[in-house]
């Protein structure tokens, strides 16, 4: 299904849609290589990604992981052994399974540090890998992001002042306990992106991708995703789509 510049994929199992977004980063991550030399990549925390990136550690062979650079589009304020850590998961799931050189892989400083200490240090991180100039944004190739029940993409909350945030490249969340508080990319680093996809499963996401797939709440910071230069993809399994208006 096709709306404005996206493109809506539903799929049966679960292993479909991994197998369709290893296509997807197959062929971006050629065509930066051919590029640029180097391959640069945001991926999202949170349960959806996580049989992604157990197929993603299966193709050692075949990626070009040493020249692929991964960084995290948001990451909770805990410690990096943390069961909640974003990096954590990644680690065990991906990174510890293939040939990607150390330095290419970019976690969220967030220990021995301030909320706002880390994402200016993550800021800064994203400057020198990216070479970018004053007030440059960070071109991704690829930006793989999920949404959650409320609309929230990357740890861009409704409301949250991070979502108005046109200055900075990451952002503090503070956020209570429960929810610990997080740092995000923000969304112009966002909308510069090559590509993005949304990856979402699940009926309970249903009724917020019929929200903003069909443009029914444009304030929704998922609805606020414009890919500018790419491609924009919804990757969706069929019970997450069961109430969009083309299914
Ligand atoms: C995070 C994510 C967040 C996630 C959504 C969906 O750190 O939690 O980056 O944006 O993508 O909350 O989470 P689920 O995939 O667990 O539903």
């Amino acid at each position: 299904m096709k709306f404005g510049r996206s493109k809506v994929c539903v799929f049966d199992h679960p292993n479909e849609i991994s197998d369709f977004v290893i296509r997807i980063w197959d062929r971006i991550s050629q065509k930066a290589v051919r590029g640029k030399g180097r391959f640069f990549v945001g991926l999202s925390g949170g349960r959806t990604p996580v049989d992604l990136y157990h197929r993603l550690s299966d193709m050692k062979e075949t990626l070009g992981w040493e020249k692929t650079h991964v960084f995290l589009v948001d990451e909770r304020f805990v410690p990096f052994d943390h069961p909640d850590s974003n990096y954590r998961m990644l680690k065990e799931t991906l990174f510890d399974h293939v040939p990607i050189p150390r330095e290419n892989i970019h976690p969220i400083p967030t220990e021995g540090s301030t909320l706002e200490g880390s994402a200016t240090a993550y800021e800064k991180d994203l400057e020198k890998s990216f070479g970018l100039s004053e007030k440059g944004l960070p071109q991704f190739d690829l930006l793989i992001l999920g949404i959650g029940e409320d609309g929230h993409t990357a740890s861009l909350f409704p409301g949250s002042p991070a979502l108005k945030d046109r200055m900075n490249l990451v952002a503090p969340v503070p956020l209570n306990e429960a929810k610990h508080s997080r740092i995000t990319l923000t969304l112009p680093v966002i909308n510069h992106a090559r590509h993005i996809l949304f990856l979402v499963t699940g009926k309970d996401k249903a009724p917020v991708l019929q929200k903003i797939i069909d443009g029914k709440d444009g304030c929704l910071p998922a609805s606020m995703v414009h890919c500018k230069r790419g491609s924009l993809i919804f990757a969706l399994d069929r019970e997450a789509s069961i109430l969009l208006s083309g299914s």
